[in-house]
């Protein structure tokens, strides 16, 4: 679902009246955030998707990677996580015991518990957790707060959702996602560190609504605008080519243009790589607003160690309109 459907259909929920509620549901905000005494508060967030690789292992370690995500781009600690599986019944159970082995082993690389769960039965498998981190409110990173004059900060390459669908359609081989498959079961809690431990104004991590469609979010969450350097942007390997043959998967492009949300810059962008703007992430990077002060250090420690790909992809601009741009390459 695009964003703005689940803006719709969420606007129908009123908002909740309890002061310990730091968050909104409103907001795009990537977990819940509720606070318990002074200083200290819960985060909590859920995700689940039906397979995005063969191997049932390796799926349980990306749909871990992907919920634990939530949890890093608010710069908090995951402390237990359930499972939330539907399995089709004449899959037999070694399948379902893989990928809940895969999910277990991510959650306890990550330092968590796995502390429970639910299946049910349904045609298509899913799978996915619920996770409960805490966090100290002084360390707590939000999608709101980018500044005019910050830089972004992209810390995984672009392009799981068009490598995944090319290998589902025969157009790529296992070899050429290897990368793409290693990234998705990288956690984001090394980077999420680093980053916070610069001046982070805004921090998000980039899923279903792909590039644009998260930065968008983040521009509208701080009323700001935002230029994206596309061809600055890491893509995997083939990513590029797998969207000039038509493997780009139902985006939220369309819905991102006809809104106002995202325009394309007047001086021309390779219409290939606006689409890979928007491809939609499983397990994505983070995507952080720094001030630009300390934009090439903290780029600097990324790079060096647990994001070797990251990159500064655009800045935050002001703005009368929430709106991101993109453009090919960054200007003087
Ligand atoms: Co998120
Ligand atoms: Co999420």
């Amino acid at each position: 679902m695009g964003p703005g459907d689940l803006e719709r259909v969420l606007a129908r929920l009123p908002e909740e009246d309890t002061p310990a509620l730091l968050s909104s549901i409103h907001n795009g905000e990537d977990a819940s955030v509720y606070l318990l005494g002074e200083d200290t508060a819960i985060v909590q967030t859920v995700d689940f998707f039906p397979p995005v690789v063969d191997d049932p292992y390796t799926f349980g370690q990306i749909a871990a990677a992907n919920a634990l995500s939530d949890i890093y781009a608010m710069n908090a600690t995951p402390l237990t996580a359930m499972n939330i599986v539907a399995f089709p019944c004449e899959t037999g159970t070694e399948v379902l015991e893989e990928v809940l082995l895969g999910g277990y082993d991510k959650v306890h690389e990550a330092g968590a518990v796995l502390a429970g769960g639910h299946t049910i039965e349904d045609e298509e498998p899913k799978y996915g957790l619920a996770v409960m981190g805490t966090v100290k409110l002084r360390d707590l990173t939000t999608i709101r707060g980018a500044r005019p004059g910050d830089l972004l900060i992209l810390t995984k390459p672009i392009g799981t959702g068009l490598m995944t669908t090319a290998l589902k359609g025969g157009f790529v081989s296992e070899p050429d996602i290897e990368a793409v498959v290693a990234s998705m079961c990288a956690l984001n809690a090394k980077p999420a560190a680093v980053l916070a431990s610069h001046q982070v104004s805004a921090m998000t991590d980039v899923t279903g609504f792909g590039l644009a469609g998260h930065l968008y979010e983040m521009m509208k969450a701080g009323g700001t605008a935002a230029r994206i350097w596309a061809a600055e942007v890491p893509l995997f390997n083939r990513a590029l080519e797998m969207a000039a043959s038509g493997m780009a998967p139902r985006t939220s492009a369309e819905e991102c243009f006809t809104q106002r949300k995202v325009e394309v810059d007047t001086g021309g962008v390779d219409q290939f790589l606006v689409t890979c703007m928007f491809d939609p992430q499983t397990s994505g990077g983070l995507l952080a607003a720094v001030k630009p002060e300390v934009a090439e250090a903290a780029l600097a420690e990324l790079r060096a160690g647990p994001a070797p790909d990251a990159a500064i992809i655009g800045e935050v601009l002001q703005a009368e309109v929430p709106k991101v741009t993109i453009a090919h390459e960054r200007k003087g």
